[in-house]
């Protein structure tokens, strides 16, 4: 079987060459989007006059079974069919004698860029749809855990304590705005290629718009070089993925440490959640252990994929082939990771007797101590030495720190009051703060906002 090259070669390609060069293993994926790609093309190529209505027809008929044939199972791939574009172009042409005119004006470069394009879009729409989920699983959980509080950590010491709501939608707010990314980065990549041929256009009467507009792309590209040679949208798409990969990482490393005997704040369900082989009492966190590790896997697509592009002179090179692998293992990893941590986090069991046992140190209200003597007159800073003096001296034994903030003649027992369970982190009323009254309207805010994202989603494109 023959290359889509061999008219300048008298010899057949080495296996090794082939080897290294072809990528319909990977590109196969974007079998959908390169025969709609084709559909636009022809359909064009006959509005302009290249080709007859019947040939149109044709070739169309050509395209609709190789897909078929593709989505059964039954398309026969061959040995020269370096990529995608080669096979389906290859099997339109034995199915039809048209197909010799399906890439009049086209070449694989305009071609494989709007495919990726087209696969991309549809990509990030599914990703958005799962980050939506796990949004929604986060807004659940938070609505319903009542008066819950926890420890809130800085350096990873005590600091205040928190409400679990402020604290799990603290995570929710990062997803909304990596979904804000995705759906800058889908509006940039909104720009069909096709019609910029290997580099330069076309002497053809070719028309891009129009291909444009029949892929459902929102604009068409301004300059031919640029068109086959950028790949700002896969950095872009694999920058958002990544960070979003980040924040299930610190998702997941929290509720590796919360489900340890040593914090003890949840309890995973047995579906999610893994023994060990040799231990018997072990119940791992290895969802929230992956979602932690996956994350390296996606910084390294996007820095891999950078380091592919910095080098690269206009305009097309074969370096650009290496930019689908990272794409569909990055899009692939964040589904896989979501679903499960959804699954994970949706069905774990917070033991809030405990976050609260633990986050009633007497000390956790030092803050409130030092506010509370604001108030009543006293500058920050010497409120601060004043409160910061009696915890040193509990630590050191002298007495407990109760007792020394009932004793102090600038606070006394109305001040220690403040040291009661509960007390402080409701006292917290400031916009997006800790209070149960400042959190109630940050819910309200959360669910605004990702009803507002859900439905900018189901907007017609
Ligand atoms: N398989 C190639 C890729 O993924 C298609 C473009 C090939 N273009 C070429 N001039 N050889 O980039």
């Amino acid at each position: 079987m023959a290359t889509l090259w061999q008219g300048r070669f008298s010899a057949g390609p080495a296996e090794a060459l082939q080897a290294l060069n072809d990528s319909l293993r990977f590109d196969q994926r974007m079998f959908a989007e390169d025969i709609a790609g084709s559909r636009a093309h022809v359909q064009m190529l006959c509005e302009v006059g290249l080709l007859t209505e019947s040939e149109r027809d044709d070739i169309l008929v050509a395209l609709a079974q190789a897909l078929s044939e593709f989505r059964d199972g039954n398309f026969a791939f061959v040995a020269s069919d370096e990529d995608i574009h080669t096979a389906v172009e290859r099997r339109v042409c034995e199915l039809c004698e048209a197909g010799a005119k399906l890439h009049t004006g086209r070449s694989r470069n305009d071609q494989v860029a709007t495919d990726l394009r087209l696969w991309t879009k549809g990509a990030i729409g599914e990703v958005i749809n799962q980050v939506l989920g796990l949004q929604m699983v986060l807004l659940r959980r938070s609505e319903t855990t009542e008066d819950a509080y926890l420890p809130g950590y800085t350096h990873l010491q005590q600091a205040q304590p928190v409400m679990l709501a402020h604290h799990l939608l603290a995570h929710g707010w990062a997803l909304a705005r990596d979904v804000g990314r995705l759906q800058d980065a889908r509006e940039r990549l909104d720009v069909s290629p096709l019609g910029a041929g290997a580099l330069a256009g076309s002497s053809l009467p070719l028309d891009p718009q129009m291909c444009a507009e029949t892929l459902g792309f929102a604009r068409v590209f301004d300059n031919s070089l640029d068109a086959v040679s950028d790949r700002d949208f896969v950095a872009e798409t694999l920058f958002a993925l990544a960070l979003l990969g980040v924040h299930l990482s610190r998702i997941g490393e929290e509720l590796i440490l919360w489900a340890s005997t040593e914090f003890g704040f949840v309890t995973l369900d047995e579906a999610f959640s893994t023994g060990s082989s040799m231990l018997p009492q072990k119940k791992n966190p290895d969802i929230a252990e992956l979602a932690r590790g996956k994350a390296g896997r996606l910084i390294g697509h996007l820095s891999g994929f950078l380091a592919t592009l910095k080098g690269l002179p206009l305009t097309y090179n074969k370096d650009l082939q290496e930019d689908k692998e990272p794409i569909f293992d990055a899009v692939d990893t964040v589904l896989l990771t979501i679903s499960a941590l959804r699954g994970m986090l949706d069905t774990l069991v917070f033991d809030t007797e405990r976050m609260a046992a633990v986050a009633d140190s007497p000390y956790a209200a030092a803050t409130d101590l030092a506010e509370w003597l604001v108030e009543r007159g006293l500058a920050f800073r010497q409120a601060h030495e004043v409160v910061g003096d009696l915890v040193r001296r509990a630590v050191a034994g002298e007495s407990t720190f109760v007792e020394l903030v009932t004793a102090h003649n600038k606070l006394g027992p109305e001040a220690a009051k403040l040291l009661d369970p509960k007390t402080s982190a409701n006292r917290r009323n400031t916009h997006g703060g800790g209070s149960t009254k400042a959190v109630k309207r940050q819910l309200q805010r959360f669910e605004a906002q990702l009803n507002h994202q859900t439905d900018a989603k189901r907007e017609p494109e």
